[in-house]
């Protein structure tokens, strides 16, 4: 069997970074930017412009990506794209990247699969354990996996949507996930979900259940009420949950591999706040040179934290080769994960 190998990685940010005090000066929202920092560590988000969605965000990452690997986009057999703020309800943003990426063009067009992945925050590692484990049953030799959200177009950037919108921000952040026969890669991973939790942390939008599932005005228009429309959240419910799962996933996935949280060498934690991030590591007994952020100038960027962490860590030489590396992840559903890489 062959092992599966993180063979590239790529990022994309958009250029646009707004700051805690322009969410109080250009957007209006009753905040300060002590609040944010203080309760969150997030000083800065970035925000895509008007016509700019995920699977154009998700293509310039994928682009990246490809060429760390050293391989064209019609060398890829699959392509999965984890995201929360697809392009639109249906197709998945999957496709999209395909023809993005310009797999259909040509004398060789490639109509290489895509899945789309919902599972919000920990949607990458989902994502990068579905492709080790097309690449190990030989399904496979690359495949591409993009983690990437266009938050800004989807958030109550008011006092009322405070809570919320003051967290999270746009990007993506990809890997190629490869065929190796060396003896490293990807070696372990963990995934749960809780259902009883759902409501905790969700962005509704329709109710499937009535009839129609939007409700429809005299002119035929849909008419969405603000607590379907934007997203709800239970802070202090998801920070419990997640530093509770979190831990429980590092030791998971240590206890499978029979080593310890010390001999890991970098920790890419999901960027949903740097408290609970603190609260992860002190409890593990993790040192903070063993962990690296980006929450402070990119918010959370849900699917993208990790992808858009890894990106970083190569470039800044932070990630090298040998290194062990632990991924994990926590978010909507809930759904968790971790994941250890030799990387
Ligand atoms: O990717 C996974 C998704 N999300 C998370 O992991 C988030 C987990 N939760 C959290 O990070 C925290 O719950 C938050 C940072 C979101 C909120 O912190 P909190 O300590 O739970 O604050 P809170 O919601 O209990 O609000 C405390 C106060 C309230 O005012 P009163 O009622 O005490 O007068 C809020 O209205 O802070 C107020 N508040 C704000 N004030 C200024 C809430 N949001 C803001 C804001 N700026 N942005």
């Amino acid at each position: 069997m062959k092992n599966a190998y993180i063979s590239g990685t790529g990022m994309y940010v958009p250029p646009k970074s707004v700051t805690n005090d322009d969410l109080r000066t250009v957007y209006g929202i009753d905040t300060t930017n002590d609040w944010i920092v203080q309760r969150t560590g997030i000083e800065a988000r970035r925000f895509a412009e008007a016509g700019v969605g995920s699977s154009e965000m998700g293509s310039y990452a994928a682009k990246q990506a490809l060429e760390d690997a050293k391989i064209t986009a019609k060398d890829l057999d699959m392509i999965l794209f984890a995201t929360l703020s697809p392009d639109m309800c249906f197709p998945g943003s999957g496709p999209l990247l395909q023809q993005r990426l310009g797999l259909t063009e040509g004398d060789d067009p490639r109509f290489v699969p895509t899945m789309d992945i919902r599972n919000q925050c920990s949607g990458f590692v989902y994502g990068v354990a579905t492709a080790a484990s097309m690449v190990r049953a030989g399904a496979a030799k690359h495949v591409l996996v993009v983690g990437a959200e266009t938050h800004s177009a989807a958030l109550d950037l008011s006092t009322r949507g405070r809570t919320v919108a003051t967290i999270f921000g746009d990007g993506a952040g990809a890997v190629v996930v490869s065929a190796t026969d060396e003896d490293r890669g990807i070696r372990k991973w963990y995934l749960g979900a809780d259902g009883r939790y759902a409501d905790m942390l969700k962005q509704p939008i329709w109710d499937i259940k009535q009839r129609p599932y939007i409700k429809v005005n005299e002119k035929g228009e849909g008419v969405i009420p603000p607590e379907m429309l934007w997203p709800q959240m239970d802070g202090k419910a998801v920070f419990k949950n997640a530093v509770e799962r979190m831990c429980g996933c590092v030791m998971e996935a240590c206890f499978d591999l029979d080593v310890t949280p010390e001999q890991i060498d970098l920790f890419c934690f999901h960027q949903a706040n740097m408290r609970i991030n603190q609260f992860v590591a002190d409890q593990l007994g993790i040192p903070q040179e063993k962990l690296v952020h980006n929450i402070h100038k990119y918010g959370n960027t849900t699917a993208a934290t990790i992808p858009l962490l890894l990106a970083e860590a190569q470039r800044d030489g932070k990630l090298k080769r040998g290194m062990k590396v632990a991924l994990v992840a926590f978010g909507a559903g809930f759904t968790w994960g971790s994941m250890i890489i030799d990387w």
